[in-house]
């Protein structure tokens, strides 16, 4: 008998890491199902598109992608979406798009193959129910990444800040069970991965019922064969004492925290309901610090939040000066429906206009530090593990443990090992290296 073709399915994702992790496993749960992931839409028989809502931005980029994609599909092509947009919209995104078959929420993953095959049929189906159970655990991802492995430990989130989708579109917190964490750990090391970042919508909050985040980084920062473990994103709140010890003490955890500091004004805080104060928050990064002297942060911030005013925009950029962050993702607000912020008075808006000068004075006050901290680093050695090649030339991009990029000279077979590198240049954000042998050891004393 003629064996049919595979069917093909292409994937698109937006948004944050925890949906690429989401895109790994869906990739993975459709291969076992007989499907082959390609790399271009054109002739798919199945397109999906795994998309963000965290701003209007996010989700008018995918309706904008949906129309073009429409151009990509054959006659019998399905095409579905999928996250936070899919949970947040369901049913009005079969009706603002007729050719969208198929509406998934971030929960409902494992009847993606079902679904599929009644799509494939004719049907219309929004899939959006939350499940408090679902971790995927017999799910073998589709890794796109071969240098590190993105492990989710935690899904939802219980913190309702008052500009956020995200309790809406991935439901409450839970998280996996330690030793589910730790066997797939020892899984994409056994692969030849070395680098691990486990990942949450407020990761530090980790809990499975017996264990709480320390343990879990004690825990998979000494399975056999891990040279560097990261987490993101934490929340200020959930850096308890034993956390901060387990990072101190556990050789393989990076020194880098992304921690969003959304604004520096105490009053703008309490009215995204962060639950920390300006000194809250600054006592964390000190706390941090102590422990951890060498540590590097990055952060995200908001501004144009309703109500805040000038002299509350001058204090978070006081509060990036005082604290050097190494780089900062800024955003200007943008109301989600359903959120609290959106009712808040309608005079507390701030203008775009208004939006846009602050964002540009923030962004240039975080450059001017990090062009600051970053010269000083010319001529210091670091080790990178080397990720993918740069954009720029024919170099590679590496990474040093406190999530420095750095580019260097030579050819791809170097990707997933580590080197020893001199930094020789920066363009005040990225540097370039020059490799430089290991270190000889020094003639014992005495
Ligand atoms: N508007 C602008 N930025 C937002 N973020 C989350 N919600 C919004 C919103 N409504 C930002 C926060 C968060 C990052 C992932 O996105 O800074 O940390
Ligand atoms: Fe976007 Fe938030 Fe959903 Fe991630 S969890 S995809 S950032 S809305």
């Amino acid at each position: 008998m003629p064996m049919l073709p595979r069917p093909t399915v292409f994937i698109e994702t937006y948004g944050c890491q925890m949906n690429v992790s989401d895109s790994e496993l869906m990739l993975g749960k459709l291969a076992a199902a007989g499907y082959d992931a390609v790399d271009a839409p054109d002739g798919a028989d199945v397109i999906l598109l795994n998309t963000c809502a965290i701003r209007d931005h996010a989700e008018q980029r995918v309706i904008g992608r949906l129309g073009e994609l429409k151009r990509h599909m054959k006659p019998d092509s399905v095409m579905g979406v999928t996250g936070c947009m899919a949970q947040r919209l369901g049913p009005r995104l079969l009706e603002s798009a007729k050719h969208v078959s198929l509406v998934i929420g971030p929960d409902g993953y494992r009847s993606l193959p079902s679904l599929l095959d009644g799509a494939r049929q004719g049907q219309r189906v929004s899939a959006t129910t939350f499940d408090l159970e679902e971790h995927y655990e017999d799910f073998t991802p589709r890794r796109f990444d071969k240098v590190k492995a993105w492990i989710p430990v935690q899904r939802g989130c219980d913190y309702k800040c008052t500009y956020c989708i995200v309790p809406t579109t991935r439901g409450s917190e839970r998280s996996r069970k330690l030793s589910d964490v730790v066997r797939e750990t020892a899984q994409v090391v056994s692969e030849g991965m070395t680098e691990v970042v486990l990942l949450g919508q407020t990761v530090n909050s980790y809990f499975d019922g017996t264990h709480d985040f320390a343990d879990l980084l004690r825990a998979v920062g000494t399975v056999p064969g891990i040279r560097r473990l990261r987490y993101t994103s934490p929340h200020p709140n959930d850096f308890s004492d034993r956390v901060i010890a387990a990072m101190a003490e556990t050789p393989t955890v990076c020194e880098h925290v992304h921690l969003p500091m959304q604004s520096g004004s105490t009053r703008t805080l309490k009215r995204m309901r962060r639950r920390y104060t300006r000194e809250g928050f600054m006592e964390c990064v000190a706390r941090l610090r102590a422990a951890i002297p060498s540590i590097v942060l990055t952060t995200d911030i908001i501004v144009g939040f309703p109500g805040e005013t000038d002299e509350d925009f001058e204090e978070t950029l006081s509060a990036c000066r005082e604290i050097g962050f190494m780089d900062a993702f800024t955003f200007k607000f943008s109301a989600r429906e359903g959120t609290p912020a959106t009712r808040m008075p309608e005079s507390e808006t701030v203008s775009d206009a208004v939006s846009g000068e602050r964002l540009q004075r923030l962004v240039d006050t975080v450059r001017a530090r990090t062009r600051d901290m970053n010269l000083g680093l010319l001529g210091t050695r670091h080790e990178i593990l080397i990720e993918k090649p740069a954009r720029r030339g024919d170099l590679l991009q590496g990474r040093t443990r406190d999530f420095r990029t750095i580019l260097v000279g030579g050819d791809t077979s170097l990707i997933g090992t580590y080197m020893t590198v001199e930094i020789t240049g920066t363009t005040g954000h990225t540097f370039t290296g020059a490799p430089v042998a290991a270190r000889a050891a020094l003639p014992m004393a005495g």
